[in-house]
């Protein structure tokens, strides 16, 4: 990989880490593929792939979000930024990581957990629980914490990094997509007053892993640490997708715009007004499978298959 140039509002001085040289060159730093920024993006790019093709992702993105699947996930990010921060404020004077401390700027739990009481209500701590992925993801932070806190950078950079990037964007999308009041209830997770803007922040972030005083052979951990946080998330998706199967269809609160709506027109408000009234037989048996796909509508369905028997049993006695 070549040498990459970026504007670095954060910088503005050459240092020498860990075999990477970051230097200036007309006002714009020079980065270096030793550089653990260049390393984590290109060693994650593969996963990061992965993980924005995932069907859980795919479908946030369309705007096809469940509130219940939605709810669940903040319940996820809520334990997984928990044991994260935990972990960081035990390690926040550790050389290896203390340069990437900023409490104000980024951490998420208070804003989690304001989400999760809008959702849940005020008993929001007695209704969630972990999940088996999250559990797991959970206890490797831990162990990192204590036993390797130079791999630490890894969980950070994979979560802070990746909300930075791409969170305004699903904001907008979580929003529209379940209705949710403009004033930011329930999204505050996406919500980051400390910093004013995430490009500038981010340019922060990569030249302090730079400056880290890290050798080859940690920073080779650190990406392969970053890969396996990636792995947790997805995970964490494929059980929200394996959720998402057992809910029922009219959970899906999503409002997508038209464009959006793949391949079942029936979905469609309009076509469903149009067809009734035009009396369709094809609306008839519409109406049918939804009645038959609602639960309530087939305990009635069945009650009077046993009425009608016992009609003609009586009949024939
Ligand atoms: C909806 C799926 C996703 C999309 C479309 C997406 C998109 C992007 C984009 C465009 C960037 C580059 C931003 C920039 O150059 O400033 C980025 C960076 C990043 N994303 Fe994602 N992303 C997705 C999912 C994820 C997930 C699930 C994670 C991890 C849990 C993640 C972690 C990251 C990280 C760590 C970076 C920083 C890369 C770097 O600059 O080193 N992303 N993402």
């Amino acid at each position: 990989m070549s040498a990459m140039k970026t504007e670095d509002a954060a910088n503005g001085k050459s240092t020498a880490n860990g075999g990477g040289v970051v230097y200036e060159e007309g006002g714009v730093t020079v980065l270096s593929p030793t550089d653990l920024s260049e390393m984590l993006a290109a060693g994650t790019k593969e996963v990061h792939e992965k993980a924005e093709n995932t069907e859980f992702v795919k479908d946030f993105l369309k705007g096809r979000i469940r509130k219940e699947l939605f709810k669940l996930g903040h319940v996820a990010l809520y334990f997984t930024y928990s044991a994260m921060e935990e972990e960081i404020e035990r390690n926040k004077e550790h050389p290896q990581f203390a340069p990437l401390y900023f409490p104000h700027e980024l951490h998420r739990r208070d804003a989690l957990a304001r989400d999760l009481e809008f959702f849940y209500g005020e008993d929001w701590e007695d209704q969630i629980s972990i999940s088996p992925a999250t559990q797991r993801y959970v206890d490797r932070i831990h162990q990192i914490g204590h036993e390797q806190p130079a791999l630490l950078v890894a969980h950070a950079y994979t979560r802070y990094m990746g909300d930075l990037s791409g969170g305004q964007v699903l904001r907008k999308v979580a929003q529209r997509a379940m209705k949710l009041p403009p004033t930011g209830e329930g999204l505050n997770f996406y919500e980051f007053d400390g910093i004013h803007s995430a490009k500038a922040f981010k340019q922060l972030y990569r030249s302090r892993m730079n400056e880290l005083e890290l050798d080859t052979h940690t920073k080779e951990k650190i990406v392969e640490e970053a890969i396996l946080a990636f792995q947790f998330n997805v995970e964490i998706f494929g059980e929200l997708e394996e959720v998402g199967k057992t809910l029922q269809d009219d959970v899906l609160d999503a409002a997508p715009a038209h464009g959006e709506m793949q391949g079942d027109i029936s979905q469609c408000p309009y076509y469903a007004a149009k067809m009734a009234a035009s009396g369709g037989s094809s609306y008839i048996c519409q109406m049918a499978m939804t009645v038959l796909k609602n639960p309530s509508g087939q305990v009635l369905l069945a009650a009077w298959i046993a009425a009608l028997a016992g009609l003609a049993a009586w009949y024939l006695m």
